[in-house]
């Protein structure tokens, strides 16, 4: 017998306002074509002037304690993964916990950008399994759409807002791979990559600043450190790439979804894919789509899932979980 980390509960928020590829053919020396072609993207959801990651955030775990049939007093904790959080301090989770009427527990943000929320998962799964919290609420949230810099077309076409949001109870499995929970995690940086993809501002430089991109020698370190982390995270379960039913990677390009795919042997039957509806949203981006893959019949109780991520540090990771 073992501790495993099970979800209980998943759901969503994006924002009202949906933003066409056209929109960008008005301002920017850019088409739907180009932007569809290398990347996959056809549409993303951009947050309301008033609208903070933290109210993207409370609206996907309101929907994820729903779909657990729990209330917020039976969470313990929260681990909100976000790069766009709405103030310096405190923490967009600590203002989710106010939001959800929370008066227990405790409430922190991870910040590792697009792979974000495969480090909050691995958290808050240790947490479980220290036997620290009962419940946790996992959410990645995100407002991209606030760092862009609206005059350089090799980004700002590309990112969303958006919000997931996972509920994980502490459950006792057989200690095989056949538990329901999360069975693996793996976890990657390699800051020596940091000025591929970076925010130009900060607390320090006492601007926000913007995102700025490397796109394409970003791409070249996806696909291989991708498909590799998800074979470690895969070999740590005991598992192999054949006993997975879904990848749901994180959603950045088409491409870099289809050619890690490949690379472990899976076809695109096997592939949760959002990103033609919301862009890449970052940390929200995995949440987002195990909540939608869920909604569409895709994922179902005791697949075998497969999530993982890279983003700015470089940082990259996977989690392996039966559902
Ligand atoms: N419209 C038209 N042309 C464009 C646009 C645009 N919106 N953007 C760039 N181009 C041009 C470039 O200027 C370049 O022109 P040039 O050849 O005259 O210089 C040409 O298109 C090719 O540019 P590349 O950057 O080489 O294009 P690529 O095929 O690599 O696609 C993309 C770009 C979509 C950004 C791709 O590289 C990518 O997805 N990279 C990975 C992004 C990613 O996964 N990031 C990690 C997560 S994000 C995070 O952590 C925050």
């Amino acid at each position: 017998m073992t501790g495993r980390a099970v979800v209980v509960g998943v759901g969503h928020y994006l924002p009202e306002r949906v933003v066409p590829n056209s929109h960008f053919e008005a301002t920017l020396d850019t088409t739907d074509e180009w932007i569809q072609s290398r990347s996959g993207i056809q549409r993303r959801h951009f947050a309301a002037e008033d609208e903070t990651t933290s109210d993207l955030a409370a609206h996907a775990a309101r929907a994820a304690l729903a779909d657990a049939g729990l209330q917020a007093g039976d969470i313990d904790a929260i681990v909100l993964a976000t790069s766009t959080a709405d103030l310096t301090f405190p923490s967009a989770a600590t203002m989710v916990q106010a939001a959800l009427g929370m008066d227990k527990g405790f409430a922190f943000d991870v910040q590792a950008v697009c792979a974000g929320f495969v480090y909050a998962l691995s958290t808050a799964n240790a947490m479980i399994l220290a036997g620290q919290a009962k419940r946790v609420l996992v959410i990645g949230a995100e407002t991209f759409s606030r760092i862009m810099d609206w005059t350089d077309r090799s980004t700002c076409v590309l990112f969303g807002d958006g919000a997931g949001a996972l509920v994980l109870e502490s459950q006792t499995g057989a200690g095989t791979s056949a538990d329901r929970g999360i069975l693996s995690t793996d976890l990657n940086s390699d800051g020596r990559y940091k000025d591929l993809l970076y925010v130009d501002g900060g607390v320090s430089t006492q601007t926000t600043g913007h995102l700025r991109m490397q796109g394409n020698q970003v791409f070249r370190h996806a696909v291989e450190k991708l498909a590799s982390t998800a074979e470690t995270a895969l070999d740590k379960a005991g598992l192999s790439a054949n006993d997975v039913d879904w990848i749901v990677p994180h959603q950045a390009n088409i491409r870099i979804i289809s050619g890690t795919a490949r690379k472990m042997g899976l076809s695109m039957d096997h592939v949760v894919v959002t990103v033609q509806d919301h862009g890449n949203t970052s940390a929200a981006s995995i949440p987002l789509a195990l909540s939608v893959g869920k909604q569409r019949g895709q994922i179902n109780s005791g697949d075998l899932i497969v999530t993982e991520a890279i983003g700015g540090g470089l940082a990259w990771g996977a989690v392996v979980l039966r559902w």
